[in-house]
């Protein structure tokens, strides 16, 4: 039975809400499962901006690189929209995937077939969406150098750089093909080839890190129109692997598919230390505080967390299925309600699946005794 440190980075907004959710539900695995989880907690984003005057403190750093794992809600807020850039929270999270290496943000799209009716799309278009976007997230135009405003000759202006390193490139697709070792063996190289350079690089490498994988299928796709086929038939996916920005703008899409964000975890891992899990959702500081949102993105990426950082696969299949079972029984947070069901808060929903979790363990038992 293992002892496990968790970081834990609320951020701002629902991240609060979602983030206690989570570690609900972890406490509850920790009891059934018989893992002591040790949950230290630190300031990310606007809360960080607030009590430490930077969006990433140092002890904050600190903390995530002692713990075996880090568990993020969100950050960001109407109240440091109009702060200096590196005095924003979108900063923290952008230093936080950069110091730690988290070059590897896997984001699972996954539509439940009890959700289906929440998609603003057709349901039998979405039931049984089954894929995993592979977003490459510590390079390309989010971090590319120059970036920044300038005025030349009394013209105002602003760069930011699209830059890819090969070895990046190599490492990100690798992740992909290895993760559709273990699926439907298919990877969708998403770019921009007809124009960009870096795109051109990004499927040479790709070209090339395919002959490692003779078993699995590579296709390409432009972005443009990868963002058009995720609305129109997006069954043909199984890994996606794409660059930062393309990759966050396709996930937001697609996560109309599983009927709400509020249903999409992540998990962004390392090369080398501590790998961290977090919601794809914001901060929603329209609902923030409200008991209203929805918490199952911030378990679900709890899961992950068990499986990946941890190897704990029972126990993330038991917050998995802990999930579905409270989502078959009808319960409902209100970005799910076109679904149907009962409405019911952040509270309500953390505390049935941490009973479904506590059964799980007992069903698990029992089938253990009669196999
Ligand atoms: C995400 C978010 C972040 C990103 C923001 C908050 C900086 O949108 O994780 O998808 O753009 O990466
Ligand atoms: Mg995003």
């Amino acid at each position: 039975m293992g002892n496990y440190r968790i970081a834990v980075l609320p951020g701002d907004g629902i991240g609060q809400e979602v983030t206690a959710g989570a570690v609900e539900v972890l406490k509850a695995v920790g009891v059934r499962f018989g893992h002591e989880f040790t949950f230290e907690y630190g300031w990310i984003g606007g809360a960080a901006i607030d009590e430490a005057g930077t969006p990433l403190p140092e002890e904050t750093l600190r903390l995530c690189r002692e713990s075996d794992a880090v568990l993020l809600g969100a950050v960001g807020g109407p109240k440091w929209d109009g702060n200096p850039p590196h005095l924003r929270p979108e900063k923290g999270l952008l230093a936080i995937r950069k110091q730690l290496d988290l070059y590897a943000n896997l984001r699972p799209v996954v539509c439940y077939d009890c959700l289906a009716s929440a998609s603003p799309l057709k349901p039998d278009l979405v039931q049984g969406v089954d894929f995993v976007i592979v977003r490459e997230l510590t390079g390309g135009i989010y971090f590319g150098q120059p970036s920044g405003r300038v005025v030349e000759n009394g013209e105002e202006k602003a760069v930011d750089t699209l830059l890819y390193k090969k070895e990046e490139i190599e490492r990100i697709v690798r992740m992909a093909f290895t993760l559709a070792r273990g699926r439907k063996k298919k990877v969708t190289s998403v770019d921009k080839a007809n124009v960009l350079s870096s795109s051109r690089l990004w499927r040479e490498v790709a070209e090339e890190v395919a002959e490692q994988f003779p078993d699995v299928e590579l296709e390409h796709m432009l972005v443009d129109n990868a963002a058009m086929q995720l609305i129109r038939a997006p069954k043909q996916f199984d890994v996606i692997v794409t660059e930062n920005m393309f990759g966050d703008i396709l996930s937001d899409e697609a996560s109309m598919l599983s009927g709400s964000l509020g249903m999409l975890p992540s998990a962004s891992l390392s090369a080398s230390g501590p790998s961290l899990y977090e919601p794809v959702h914001g901060s929603a500081p329209d609902i923030a505080g409200m008991n209203k949102a929805n918490p199952i993105a911030a378990i679900l990426s709890a899961a992950m967390m068990l499986r990946l950082s941890f190897g704990l696969t029972a126990e993330a299949e038991a917050v998995e299925h802990a999930v579905r079972q409270a989502l078959d029984q009808g319960l409902r947070t209100a970005d799910l309600a076109p679904s149907g069901g009962r409405i019911v808060s952040t509270n309500e929903m953390v505390e049935e699946i941490k009973t479904a979790v506590l059964d799980y363990t007992a069903i698990a038992q029992i089938m253990t005794v009669y196999a």
